[in-house]
């Protein structure tokens, strides 16, 4: 079985991000995509016998909503959000990606995927590297650059825009993929611990960014994290998922909390309670 759309899938893959969509990006507000994940199964061929990294995966993600994937290391989180971002088929199930409404006349969806593993193109600069979805949808050359300079800029790299990814720390060239996956406004963004090797000031910084353009763009976002605090500080909805084979354990939905939530009102008992939960889910003693 495969990954469905309702509307023709985009060819391009960008260096660090899987971005989705053409034609110039617009500046006015849009809406996020429905994610529906129905009966989702993976199993993986290797030398040593299959592996089942998924078994019955049901997720409805809604329109903006942000959820975050928590779960212990080999749980099947990336093969998720890759079979999710389409570049896997899963062996059982569908995913279904439809448009926000108003993308109704685009002729490709919008998705970003920010992966584990930085994939900048070497030989680009750091500005050429976040342009690289703009230019290949044919945005000319001084908007795609206006907007790779806005991005760089926001994540804290105004200054290394000339530089190549040899010449960049670990935790600037995810900022860069980052960069790279937002200027293109997506209605769905995926994202796999894009926040893993950076700093504790950066990391907050990038998170108002994020909850900035959610609240701008609407972007359905999905954020796989070992951080539970960075999930309870961000999510709509986490959803807790068990190992061998993957499957889902649980979800905790904090939508009566308004964002974004300080570092004080995640110490609070009902913060405490649904961390304490969390690491129980995960087979941590609490
Ligand atoms: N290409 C592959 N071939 C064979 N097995 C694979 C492949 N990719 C992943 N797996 C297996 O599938 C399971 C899930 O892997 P996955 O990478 O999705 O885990 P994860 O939850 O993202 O882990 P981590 O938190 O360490 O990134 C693991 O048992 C892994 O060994
Ligand atoms: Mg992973």
């Amino acid at each position: 079985m495969t990954t469905t759309e309702q509307r023709p899938r985009a060819t391009a893959e960008t260096s660090g991000t899987a971005a989705a969509g053409t034609g110039a990006p617009d500046r006015a507000t849009r809406s996020g995509g429905e994610i529906l994940i129905q009966g989702v199964g993976h199993v993986f061929p290797s030398d040593t016998g299959p592996v089942e990294a998924l078994r019955d995966i049901d997720l409805r993600i809604a329109p903006g909503e942000f959820v975050s994937l928590v779960g212990t290391s080999g749980c099947g989180k990336s093969t998720l959000l890759n079979i999710v971002a389409g570049l896997l088929s899963p062996t059982r199930g569908t995913v279904t990606i439809t448009p926000a409404a108003q993308d109704a006349d685009a002729r490709l969806p919008r998705r970003a995927y920010i992966t584990q593993d930085d994939r900048l193109l070497p030989w680009r600069t750091a500005v050429q590297n976040v342009a690289f979805p703009l230019e290949l949808h044919g945005v000319g050359k001084r908007e795609r650059l206006a907007r790779a300079h806005e991005l760089l800029d926001r994540v804290g790299l105004a200054d290394f825009a000339q530089r190549r990814p040899s010449e960049l720390s670990g935790g600037m060239r995810q900022r860069v993929s980052i960069a790279q996956a937002l200027v293109y406004r997506p209605a769905v963004l995926l994202m796999d611990e894009p926040f893993g090797a950076l700093d504790a000031w950066t990391r907050e910084s990038l998170h108002e960014l994020l909850l900035d353009v959610q609240a701008e763009l609407g972007t359905t976002t999905v954020l796989v994290t070992h951080d539970v605090f960075e999930a309870m500080g961000l999510s709509d909805r986490i959803i807790t998922l068990a190992p061998r084979p993957g499957r889902i354990l649980r979800e905790y939905v904090l939508t009566d909390f308004p964002r974004p939530r300080s570092h004080r009102e995640l110490q609070t008992p009902h913060f405490v309670e649904i961390h304490e939960q969390i690491r129980a889910d995960l087979g941590f003693r609490t």
